[in-house]
């Protein structure tokens, strides 16, 4: 169908995609038997039933939960590879994927596993669909200052190839404020800094994120449209805010694609992208988001290219890899 083929077309960036949440049902059984793990599922059909979540928390204990399937080199290889063949299809041409490392770390699995293993898969990725990347790390912000450190001293070796930190995992009293200190290191080192707020949050923690952690780029940030001063500040710094439709409607942030605020954001100047967030958990990849909005809110053809244009104005390649893309 035309809209289908339009959305496709449409060269874009997928600035906010976790990578563990590519973990497909079908992968998750093929990396249990092949490592040897047992899952709590007996089909793919059970773990599909298994994905309806009240909110955010509902989806991170199963999403963390799945992630245990995934333990060597190889499966972190498989995993990123199988990410961006899948959207090829859909128009992807970079994307600024995130990993937890300590969703990894704390069950036994070295740092440099992952890191190589999805750094392996991204190169892969380039020299077979010429689809480019940039991994950030995250911070689990429901673990504390010391060992988001420490990750960040695990770190070490791999920074060259590190785009950027982030903080994801469980918002709601784990403000921003609490990884200050821990941004300000990665800021020193030159790391690009993003941060999930405004998804189940305040306001407030939008705020503390732009104060506190001096962030390049914003994740989520819907409810920054409870507060017009937020707003008006957002728009005029050009804050480029990773929108994902899907996820908002999943975890129960907005009752359905036909309410959700897109437009309005676009309406009221702020540079907002689209985004799968967590695909095989939300049931769509970055186009199926765009389609959903596009239906769902009436989006004309003008505003999906503007969203596009925003993902690679919104992302950390350089001016003139930026204007190549525009
Ligand atoms: N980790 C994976 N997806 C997330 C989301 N949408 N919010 C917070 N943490 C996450
Ligand atoms: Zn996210």
């Amino acid at each position: 169908h035309d809209l289908d083929t339009f959305i496709a077309g449409l060269p874009k960036a997928e600035l906010h995609l976790h990578i563990e949440g590519s973990l497909e049902p079908e992968q998750m059984f093929a990396f249990a038997r092949r490592n040897g793990v047992a899952i709590p599922f007996a089909s793919v059909e059970e773990v599909r039933a298994a994905y309806a979540f009240s909110n955010l928390q509902d989806f991170l204990d199963i999403y963390y939960a799945g992630a245990d399937v995934l333990r060597t080199e190889e499966d972190f290889h498989d995993l990123a590879l199988a990410y961006f063949e899948r959207v090829a299809q859909d128009g992807v041409v970079h994307a600024e994927i995130f990993f937890d490392p300590q969703t990894h770390t704390h069950r036994g699995i070295p740092f440099g596993v992952v890191a190589n293993g999805l750094l392996a898969g991204m190169e892969a990725a380039e020299a077979r669909l010429g689809i480019t990347s940039k991994l950030i790390l995250c911070f689990l912000r429901h673990l504390d200052e010391e060992d988001a450190f420490k990750t960040l001293t695990q770190a070490q070796p791999w920074l060259d190839r590190i785009a950027g930190v982030g903080l994801d995992s469980s918002e709601l009293g784990h403000p921003p404020a609490k990884f200050e200190r821990v941004f300000a290191a990665a800021a020193a080192m030159g790391l690009k800094r993003v941060a999930h707020a405004g998804e189940e949050g305040p306001p407030e923690y939008v705020a503390e994120a732009l104060d506190l952690l001096a962030i390049d780029r914003l994740d989520h940030g819907n409810r920054s449209l409870e507060d017009p001063a937020l707003v008006a500040r957002l728009a005029r710094s050009s804050m480029t805010l990773t929108v994902c439709p899907l996820s908002n409607v999943k975890l129960c942030n907005v009752a359905s694609v036909d309410a959700h605020p897109i437009d309005r954001m676009l309406q009221l100047g702020l540079r907002a992208t689209v985004n799968s967030d967590d695909p095989a958990y939300f049931g769509g990849y970055v186009a199926d988001n765009y389609r959903a909005i596009a239906q769902g809110r009436d989006l004309s053809r003008r505003d999906l290219v503007t969203l596009a244009r925003n993902s690679f104005l919104g992302s950390f390649l350089s001016d003139d890899e930026v204007a190549a893309h525009l």
